[in-house]
């Protein structure tokens, strides 16, 4: 019996071990975090509820996820103070989901005499924050392809703030809490037996219908780089998404979205595997005019894939932040919603990952901007070059053919 345990102990050490690097800023870790980090029992803020210590649930996530002084990329933070943030500046975090700061950048600018708005509201999901000014979404009152209120979008839309869904040593999901969650599960953990880890991101899952008219079904499957709020000007930060069974991000975001989704719509295909003429595109395809590239450098984070797996050993070991692993998609491989849309924000309009307005995303070798000669207002939509780069997480504008077309091209190649 005391080498049972002692074993056990081994063994729970060693899920640990993976877990090693996001521990040191533990607060979730993978469950229900230290209540007083949200609720205060006798001084919550005035006019919330729930206790919060924010007005609502949102300003009380941003209460921690965003701060003002931040000069860069920093942790878990996902937006960006606006004082941090003064025209001209763009938004300082770079992680995978996208930087809400995105939201509160308007630009105006003027193409052959007709002016022209790009609103901050359209570059993604607008949550509503009152402590932070965020506001629900002036065009959109409901989310486009369901009934889901604009005026009810928070963090905990989307993520359980409790934490409930959890992945067991066996890599099933589910809510019981016979057996404890030992920490994140968005890293590759495989817990020991008898314990648990999160699932990805704390998402919502599992037949959740905590939010009012929606009903998460599935879960969402990826693991991501420990180290995931980053410059990609050198190295990409790749973050493994999965799929296994009802277990998609197609199915995921169409908890709220499900006409985005369902077959019969006229929607672009997504959970569908890319085959083997589509997989091969995307591995050869380097940029406009390039089709020299191979199946294991083909990777990039502007136009991700699900793997077709929910093995989380198998995402983890592709889980990288240092170009190791850029291999390519295999034909049965899946185009899925985050392929072409961030799930928070980008610096372009319907939170995608590259600009679609305008035929080219580089032109004359440049990142367009206002401040670049010659400048091209139709391209630039507005932005100084500094920031069309940030909005591609600061690559290098040589990643690009220098008349470089939109990323569809990266499935496709019509370019
Ligand atoms: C990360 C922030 C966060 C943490 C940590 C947290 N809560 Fe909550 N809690 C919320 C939010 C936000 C709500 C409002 C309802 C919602 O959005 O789900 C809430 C609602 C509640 C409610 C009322 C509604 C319900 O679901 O029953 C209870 C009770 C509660 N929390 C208890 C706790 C306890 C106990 C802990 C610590 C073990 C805790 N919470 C930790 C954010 C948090
Ligand atoms: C008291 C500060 C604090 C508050 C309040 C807070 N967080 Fe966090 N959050 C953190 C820290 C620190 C991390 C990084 C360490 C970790 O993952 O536990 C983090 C990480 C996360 C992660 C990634 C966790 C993972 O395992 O992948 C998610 C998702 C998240 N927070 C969502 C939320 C949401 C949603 C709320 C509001 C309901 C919230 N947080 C409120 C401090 C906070
Ligand atoms: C529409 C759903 C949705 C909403 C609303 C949302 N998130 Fe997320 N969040 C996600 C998804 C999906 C991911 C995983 C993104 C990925 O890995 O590509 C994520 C990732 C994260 C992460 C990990 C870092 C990153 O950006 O990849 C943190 C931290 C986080 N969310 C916190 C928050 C907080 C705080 C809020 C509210 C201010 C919020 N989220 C609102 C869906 C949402
Ligand atoms: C909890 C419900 C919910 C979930 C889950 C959700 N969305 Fe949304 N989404 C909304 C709402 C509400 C709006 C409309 C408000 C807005 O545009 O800010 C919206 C708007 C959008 C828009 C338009 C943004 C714009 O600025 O025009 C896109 C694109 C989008 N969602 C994609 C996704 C993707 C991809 C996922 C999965 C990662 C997802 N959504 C998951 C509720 C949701
Ligand atoms: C192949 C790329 C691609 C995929 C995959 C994709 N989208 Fe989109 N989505 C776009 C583009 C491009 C737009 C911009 C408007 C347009 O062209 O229809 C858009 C627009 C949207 C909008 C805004 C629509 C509006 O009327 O304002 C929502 C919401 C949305 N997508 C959600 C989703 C969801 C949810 C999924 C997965 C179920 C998904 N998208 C999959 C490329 C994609
Ligand atoms: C990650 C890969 C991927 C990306 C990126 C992608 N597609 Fe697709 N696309 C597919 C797959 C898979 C299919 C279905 C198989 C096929 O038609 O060969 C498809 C089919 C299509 C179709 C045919 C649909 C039909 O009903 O016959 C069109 C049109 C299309 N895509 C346009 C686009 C546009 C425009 C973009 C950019 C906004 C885009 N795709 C980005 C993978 C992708």
């Amino acid at each position: 019996m005391k080498a049972l345990k002692i074993g056990l102990a081994v063994l729970a050490g060693a899920a640990l071990l993976l877990l090693a690097s996001p521990a040191p800023e533990a607060f979730h870790s993978g469950g229900v975090a230290e209540c007083g980090g949200c609720h205060s029992m006798h001084s919550p803020k005035p006019g919330g509820n729930y206790l919060l210590v924010g007005t609502d649930g949102a300003s009380t996530c941003l209460s921690c996820h965003m701060h003002a002084g931040d000069t860069g990329p920093n942790g878990y933070h996902i937006a960006t103070a606006e004082s941090d943030m003064p025209a001209g500046v763009p938004p300082l975090q770079r992680t995978p989901g996208g930087d809400f700061g995105w939201l509160k950048k308007t630009y105006t600018f003027t193409v052959r005499g007709t002016t022209t708005v790009e609103q901050g509201e359209t570059h993604g999901h607008n949550i509503v924050a009152a402590d932070t000014s965020f506001v629900a979404d002036t065009v959109n009152t409901t989310a486009p392809g369901g009934t889901f209120p604009s005026s009810q979008l928070a963090c905990t839309s989307c993520h359980d703030p409790h934490g409930r869904v959890r992945r067991t040593s066996s890599g099933t999901y589910t809510t019981g809490t016979t057996e404890p969650v030992m920490g994140s599960g968005s890293y590759g953990a495989i817990p020991a037996a008898g314990f648990t880890v999160g699932n990805y991101r704390l998402l919502r899952g599992l037949n959740d219908s905590h939010v009012t008219g929606v009903t998460f079904t599935g879960v969402a499957i990826a693991v991501a780089p420990s180290t995931y709020n980053r410059t990609e000007a050198s190295t990409q930060t790749r973050v493994a998404y999965g799929a296994s069974s009802i277990n998609t991000w197609g199915n995921w975001c169409a908890s709220c979205h499900p006409g985005m989704h369902s077959s019969g719509n006229y929607v672009h295909p997504v959970d569908q595997s890319l085959g083997s003429n589509l997989a091969l595109v995307y591995n050869s395809y380097v940029k406009s005019g390039d089709l020299t590239g191979s199946s294991a450098t083909a990777y990039t984070s502007l136009v991700p894939f699900a793997e077709n797996t929910g093995d989380i050993a198998t995402l983890a070991a592709h889980a990288k932040i240092d170009n190791s692993q850029l291999g390519g998609p295999g034909a049965s491989d899946k185009v899925m919603c985050l392929s072409c849309h961030r799930a928070h924000a980008s610096g372009f309009e319907y939170a995608l990952r590259w600009n679609m307005e305008g035929e080219f995303m580089i032109w004359n070798s440049l990142y367009p901007g206002t401040d670049t000669t010659p400048s091209v207002p139709q391209f630039a939509r507005g932005r100084l070059g500094a920031e069309t780069q940030a909005a591609y997480y600061d690559r290098p504008v040589t990643a690009f053919a220098a008349y470089q077309r939109v990323l569809c091209n990266k499935c496709h190649a019509k370019d």
